[in-house]
């Protein structure tokens, strides 16, 4: 019995001067945006720096999933992570047997390092967690509602008034109105799926609800600043320039964003609305204020008929 725990403890002795070591992080977080995760697993006393006598075994809670054989150049991985490998395979007779995976496949959970050279080994455990969070910073998806917002405020703001103040053909009405409801229609539902947490095909689609549909901004406010003059100013030119503009830079900034995470062009979405939030604002004061005036000046369309009819009396009289 003593003999036995003497030659156990002899042995635990002998064994760790000949153990490998490890340095590395305890812990690695992995958020929406990493696609692949690295599962850091650094040797610090390699000897022989020999590809050929070294093994690596990786398990996940306890269960191999990997293992690579230096002697033969073998791989073997478990049928659940098809995508592991070694970080890379060249730095492994420096020490690093770091293993690499597509994120969907690396479960959060603790997994364990184990390095052979010769007949010294070593085993350490690194935890994977997991850390959700927003696609977009919060301020940057606050502003880009905002401005969805405000454009959608700007046009209805128009549209009432010019509906109050002139006679709308009910075509024009109704095309107006569904225009409207289809652009409202789909900020909402984008603004929910935007809002979400992660980085999914969801968030990516809401930002495409966000942004794509803003297109119809423009004809609105066509058809609106048509109603209110006969033959659009150059000014209402301009503003509608400004509008098309904005919605080109959202676009952009849409398309640089959609694949990015995290999304390092969001200010480039925010610029385009806040362009096209703007010139509908101005477009808003400019109707505004013609508008107003048409009370003392009525308009040259409406004008010519009461000079007819004032014409008609002075005939039947
Ligand atoms: C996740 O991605 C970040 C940024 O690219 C990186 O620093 C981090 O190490 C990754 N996490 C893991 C577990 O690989
Ligand atoms: C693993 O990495 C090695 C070299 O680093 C490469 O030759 C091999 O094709 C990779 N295997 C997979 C499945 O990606
Ligand atoms: C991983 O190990 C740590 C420490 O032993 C433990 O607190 C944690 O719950 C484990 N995580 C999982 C997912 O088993």
């Amino acid at each position: 019995m003593w003999l036995l725990a003497a030659w156990v403890l002899l042995s635990a002795v002998g064994a760790g001067s000949a153990q490998l070591t490890f340095s590395g992080p305890d812990v690695v977080e992995r958020t929406d945006c990493n696609r692949t995760v690295t599962l850091p697993c650094y040797v610090n006393n390699l000897k022989e720096n020999n590809i050929k006598v070294m093994f690596v075994t990786w398990k996940k809670q306890g269960k191999i999933i990997f293992s690579f054989d230096g002697a033969k150049q073998a791989f073997l991985r478990d049928e659940t992570v098809p995508s592991a490998n070694l970080t890379s395979q060249e730095d492994l007779p420096k020490g690093i047997a770091s293993l690499t995976l597509i994120s969907a496949e690396a479960g959060v959970g603790n997994y364990s390092c184990e390095v052979t050279e010769s007949n010294r080994e070593g085993e350490t455990r690194v935890e994977l967690r997991h850390s959700s969070g927003p696609w977009f910073l919060l301020v940057e998806s606050a502003i880009i509602i905002v401005l969805l917002l405000l454009v959608i405020i700007f046009c209805s703001a128009q549209f009432s008034f010019i509906a109050l103040k002139y006679e709308i053909e009910p075509q024009k009405k109704t095309g107006i109105i569904v225009g409207g409801v289809i652009f409202i229609v789909a900020a909402v539902v984008g603004t929910v799926l935007f809002a979400q947490d992660g980085y999914a095909a969801q968030n990516q689609a809401g930002l495409g609800l966000i942004v794509v549909p803003a297109m119809i901004a423009v004809p609105l406010q066509y058809f609106m600043f048509g109603i209110v003059f006969d033959s659009l100013p150059p000014t209402a030119f301009v503003l509608i320039f400004f509008q098309i503009l904005g919605y080109i830079i959202a676009v952009v900034g849409f398309a640089l964003c959609v694949s990015a995470c995290p999304p390092l062009h969001g200010s480039v979405v925010i610029a385009g609305l806040a362009i096209m939030a703007s010139a509908n604002f101005i477009s808003m004061a400019y109707v505004f204020i013609t508008g107003s005036r048409m009370k003392d000046h009525p308009r040259p369309g409406k004008a010519v008929e009461e000079p007819l009819n004032d014409a008609k009396g002075v005939m039947l009289e």
